[in-house]
């Protein structure tokens, strides 16, 4: 139940949060979901990804980022040495699939975020990257677009933030001329690894 808050420290391991996401029903997405998608990569990694929610493939593995998103996102991230195995742990602002993948409502958001906090907290990432609008959105609270805030450093909660481009935004926007989007992702994955070395 969401009006049951989550305090900041109740989990020990993401182990504990993964079983409470597996059961939980703080917001109708627990409903009709197949799986929750907690998260997965490097539980100690440097950077942590922030997506939206679990898509179809997501919903049905209960891993983030397995679909065509993910290998454009894994591409990204490989581009300049990152993996998941590594140097990087991916997660999203909502754990459960909405239906027909809308985008989750502020009610969802509210509910799943306390999740998402301790995943931050447990896995203590230097650098924070916000992919698309819904989880610049969810973490700090920013309503501008995407396309105005992308690429740059933000710091939440003591922590350096960047919003990038959500992948699924890239598929639909193929082209790589210069100042088209999948090339300004590739200038930002850049700045990324250089704020890393
Ligand atoms: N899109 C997201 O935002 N998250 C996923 O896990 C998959 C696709």
């Amino acid at each position: 139940d969401a009006k049951i808050a989550i305090a900041p420290g109740t989990y020990s391991s993401i182990t504990e949060l993964t079983q409470d996401c597996d059961r939980c029903h703080r917001c109708p997405l627990g409903d009709t979901r197949t799986h929750a998608v907690v998260g997965r990569g490097n539980l100690k990694a440097p950077i942590m990804v922030i997506g939206e929610a679990p898509g179809q493939n997501e919903d049905e593995t209960g891993l983030p980022f397995v679909g065509r998103s993910g290998q454009l996102l894994e591409k990204i991230l490989a581009s300049v040495n990152l993996t998941t195995d590594h140097d990087v742990y991916i997660a999203n602002i909502n754990k459960c699939r909405p239906p027909d993948n809308r985008v989750p409502t502020p009610i969802e958001v509210a509910a799943c975020l306390p999740y998402l906090l301790e995943q931050i907290r447990l896995v203590d990432p230097k650098i924070i990257l916000l992919t698309g609008a819904t989880a610049v959105k969810g973490i700090t609270g920013d309503k501008r677009g995407i396309t105005k805030i992308r690429g740059q450093w933000l710091e939440w909660e003591g922590r350096l933030c960047m919003p990038i481009f959500h992948p699924s935004y890239l598929l639909r926007n193929p082209s790589k001329e210069r100042g088209a989007p999948k090339w300004l992702m590739w200038q930002d994955i850049q700045a990324v690894r250089a704020k890393l070395d």
